[in-house]
């Protein structure tokens, strides 16, 4: 297991460029099952993930291929349809196969994910829709078994609005009889992505970018080429790290209407951004402003940028409360904040942050992908050493991360091989 070691006090200058979105392609890598032929998929980020949901779909016959960043993959030799266990708990994006392989080839066995790091994280939206769709569906042994010789189009009302349930049941309804409704759809970009990726593989999709989304279920659909989105997540992290740690920085490639509710955050603690097309540039103050943060559905506030709001605010002047509505135990980071001398106190879904002067180096444990990332970011300003264990769990959703970091000056170091 790799651990991080950081030195501590560097202001971060330079350019970098952001990868595509993670998210994004757990999407858009299903979905090529809903279609024979070969895909190809520009701007993949090369992480863990990606990996992980290549491997899955492997099983199940289709050739995978990422060089540099252009996945290939070849859907002509798909002949399993299942998701077994042993994938599924390495990553819950897994559960993304369900709808297209019970659209494509009527049938679908998928490992249910379990909890997660930060509580249980429930697929009930993706069964209830696909049953609504005319799936006959069983939970045994751990495993969703759906059936259906064809799906037909339903009306189907989220009482919550879920990325992964709306992506699921849009995969689903593209090959459906009739016409699908999904109210109260997500809207998340990398949702509207899924969706273009669809429109371009023939589907027939109203409302994109919409919480109504309005399907016209096709005979069949072909394959495409397309260039996946850039990771907002991973531009707010660098953009978080900057106000950390002062410093002036450009981050190209990057959707500006993707992390409006950051920027305006950024902006509101004493941050100067300027947007060049599809550069950012970040100019940090010298000392940050707090600022409440409340996570929600986008364009809000994002869930996965609340830990790394949490480290800013805990270097902040004054005290924020950091509220997430979306998980509400998704506080793993904070005990290991404190480890390093931030002031947290989680009441309920929100953690009290009254900024200190200083952070001070320690070891710290990843619990999960964004507490990892905000641990890094704290580590970026303590001062002396800190070492963040168990590194793959940021693996899992940022490309080396700390190459990057390092061409803007910071002192990190991967440290590979031992037990930690
Ligand atoms: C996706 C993202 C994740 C992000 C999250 C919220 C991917 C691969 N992951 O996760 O990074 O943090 O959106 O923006 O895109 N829920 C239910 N029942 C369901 C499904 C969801 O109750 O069947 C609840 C969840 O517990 C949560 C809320 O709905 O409280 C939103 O979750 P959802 O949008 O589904 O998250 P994911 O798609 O799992």
């Amino acid at each position: 297991m790799d651990k991080f070691v950081i030195r501590g006090g560097k202001k971060l200058h330079g350019t970098i460029t952001i990868d595509g979105a993670k998210n994004a392609s757990l999407a858009l890598m299903p979905a090529a099952l809903l279609a024979s032929g070969t895909f190809q998929l520009r701007n993949t980020p090369n992480l863990r993930d990606v990996s992980t949901m290549s491997a899955l779909l492997r099983t199940m016959g289709m050739v995978v291929d990422l060089e540099g960043h252009v996945l290939t993959l070849d859907t002509t030799g798909v002949r399993k349809h299942e998701a077994p266990y042993e994938h599924v708990k390495k990553m819950r994006a897994s559960i993304y196969v369900l709808g297209p392989l019970l659209a494509r080839y009527g049938q679908a066995k998928v490992s249910l994910p379990g909890g997660c790091a930060w509580g249980p994280r429930p697929v009930d939206l993706h069964i209830e829709g696909i049953k609504k769709l005319g799936a006959e569906v069983e939970l045994r042994e751990g495993y969703i078994f759906a059936k259906a010789s064809r799906l037909t189009g339903a009306r189907i009302q989220f009482d919550i609005s879920s990325v992964g349930a709306t992506g699921n049941i849009l995969m689903a309804a593209v090959l459906a009889k009739g016409t699908t409704v999904i109210e109260n759809a997500a809207i998340e970009p990398e949702i509207t992505a899924l969706a273009h990726f669809l429109v371009c593989m023939g589907a027939k999709i109203d409302g994109v970018g919409t919480n109504r989304l309005e399907i016209q279920g096709v005979d069949e659909l072909h394959a495409t080429d397309i260039e996946t989105i850039p990771d907002r997540i991973e531009t707010g992290t660098f953009l978080v790290a900057v106000a950390m740690t002062g410093g002036s920085v450009t981050l190209r490639h990057v959707e500006p209407e993707h992390f409006r509710a950051l920027s305006a955050k950024l902006e509101d603690v004493g941050c100067r951004l300027e947007f060049n097309n599809s550069c950012v540039t970040i100019t940090a103050p010298e000392s940050i402003r707090a600022a409440d943060a409340t996570a929600t559905i986008f364009p809000g506030f994002p869930t996965d940028m609340q830990a790394q709001w949490t480290a800013l605010m805990s270097i902040a002047q004054g005290t924020a409360v950091v509220t997430d509505t979306i998980y509400f135990d998704r506080f793993k980071h904070v005990p290991e904040l404190i480890r390093l001398g931030a002031n947290i106190e989680v009441k309920e879904n929100a953690a009290v942050v009254r900024g200190v002067k200083r952070l001070t180096g320690a070891k710290v444990m990843s619990t999960d992908l964004r507490a990892s990332a905000s641990l890094i970011l704290a580590g970026l300003v303590a001062e002396g050493t800190t070492e963040v264990l168990r590194v793959y769990h940021i693996d899992r959703g940022y490309e080396a991360i700390e190459r990057k970091l390092q061409a803007l000056g910071a002192d990190i170091e991967r440290v590979a091989g031992e037990e930690f």
